[in-house]
């Protein structure tokens, strides 16, 4: 009876192909009476544990692996030789035929020394699945995020993204780590996020050009993942907390965690779990878990209005939880009135004071609204979102310009003519 036991422990711990050496040391162990035998059960047992924990990370990675082969289009064998070589090289377990392309594995210890061991101090922020630390890496500034490992999903999806999705309006990824607890490392974003921007104290507050740039860089993030990679991904989670602003106030998409990938061929999957943030999420998704490229156009739409009143996704009432109301919902009321105008000044940000041109905070509520629309097919794409701000940009910074030249002009003026 007791060996099948021992037999059974093994096979929860190791893979079947090589359980050779340890069933070994269970039948050694029954042998061996008494005290010895629990004594060597235990050491297999912490042998046993060992081992799992780095399979546990071969296996983690090699489904990132898998995922780069099988989008280039190898067949699954290629996949099991490169697994097996992996896991039977124990020399360098998770670096053998399992490095995830273009991304460099760091070391504990590395990533340690260049946080001051993840001190408070060097922490810049905190979402939903884990710390960011800012940190000095090989001479360069990162940022750490630092996951425990039940966020596995989490981090896997996001190294995936992030491993085969490049562009100027994405937050880079350099390379990751799974030691004790999974780490991502990203190139830093030295401005950090959007909602701090629009919310955070003692911060100056940003100029409307600005913040039709940065609507229009974070469109073509998301246009990008939505209709130029292969396969092709929606976020799930685009929200201001998940906005990085660069050192020229330029937008980047950031946090991967929660996105999915999408067949081609259909438009709409249901999905298994409700995730996300709410107040971004549009009424087909939060009911029906219908998950398409428009749950992040709805999301985006929220986004806009945010840049525009500075106000949360849902905006809180002063008494209790049962009269807040959600931003969507709030613009709604303004929007469909005849007169529009006057009411929409009092939902733009008081911190921008009169420093707006009302026609393209008009215009930019105008696609919110589109965006945010009850039905996911009256919303536009990505890629007609990006078009239309496009031409308000350029509208604005005509603005801008125009008023600089109207300053020329007064300056001639002055100065005699
Ligand atoms: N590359 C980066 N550079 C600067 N700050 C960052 C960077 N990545 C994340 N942050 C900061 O950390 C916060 C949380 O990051 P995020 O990736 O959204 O983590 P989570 O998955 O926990 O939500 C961001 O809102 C931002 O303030
Ligand atoms: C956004 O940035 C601020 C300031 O760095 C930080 O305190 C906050 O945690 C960040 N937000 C998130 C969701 O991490
Ligand atoms: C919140 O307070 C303001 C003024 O203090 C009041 O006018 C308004 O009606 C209140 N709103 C709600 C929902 O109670
Ligand atoms: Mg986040």
């Amino acid at each position: 009876k007791s060996p099948d036991l021992y037999a059974d422990q093994n096979g929860s711990f190791r893979p079947l192909n090589n359980s050779k050496g340890l069933s070994g040391g269970a039948i050694a162990g029954i042998s061996v009476a008494g005290i010895a035998g629990v004594l060597l059960f235990a050491g297999c047992l912490y042998v046993g544990l060992l081992r799992k924990k780095k399979e546990e990370k071969i296996q983690l990675l090699s489904t990132v692996r898998e995922d780069q082969l099988q989008q280039v289009g190898h067949a699954p064998g290629d996949i099991k030789t490169l697994d097996s070589a992996g896991t039977r090289d124990g020399a360098s377990p998770g670096l053998t035929g399992i490095t995830v392309d273009k991304s460099v594995e760091f070391s504990y210890e590395e990533l340690a020394s260049a946080t001051d061991d993840f001190s408070i101090a060097n922490k810049i922020g905190e979402g939903g699945f884990g710390a960011v630390y800012y940190a000095e890496l090989r001479g360069e500034k990162a940022a750490i995020k630092k996951m425990d490992m039940e966020a596995s999903k989490e981090f896997l999806a996001e190294l995936k993204v992030l491993t085969n999705v490049h562009h100027l309006n994405l937050v880079r990824l350099i390379g990751y780590c799974v030691e004790g607890s999974l780490f991502l490392v990203y190139e830093y974003i030295e401005n950090g996020n959007l909602s701090q921007h629009l919310r955070g104290s003692g911060r100056e507050p940003l100029p409307w050009s600005t913040r039709v740039q940065i609507a229009l860089d974070s469109a073509r993030g998301l246009e990008y993942i939505h209709e130029h990679t292969v396969p092709v991904y929606i976020h799930r989670d685009n929200k201001p907390a998940n906005i990085l602003i660069d050192k020229n106030f330029h937008g980047k998409v950031a946090d991967f965690g929660l996105t999915k990938l999408t067949e081609v061929a259909s438009s709409s999957l249901p999905t298994g779990r409700l995730v996300g943030t709410f107040g971004y999420m549009p009424p087909e998704y939060a009911q029906y878990g219908d998950v398409s490229p428009k749950v992040d156009v709805y999301a985006f739409g929220v986004v806009l209005y945010e840049l525009i009143s500075a106000k949360e996704a849902i905006v809180k009432g002063n008494n209790s939880a049962a009269d807040s109301k959600g931003l969507v919902a709030l613009f709604e009321e303004v929007l469909s009135k005849p007169d529009q105008t006057e009411e929409l000044r009092k939902l733009v940000d008081p911190r921008l004071g009169d420093k707006y041109p009302l026609d393209s905070v008009q215009k930019m509520a105008m696609l919110a609204r589109v965006c945010t629309h009850e039905n996911p097919q009256f919303r536009p794409t990505m890629r007609s979102i990006v078009v239309a701000l496009m031409t308000l940009s350029s509208t604005t910074e005509d603005w801008d310009i125009g008023s600089f030249y109207g300053n020329h002009g007064l300056l001639n003026l002055m100065s005699g003519r």
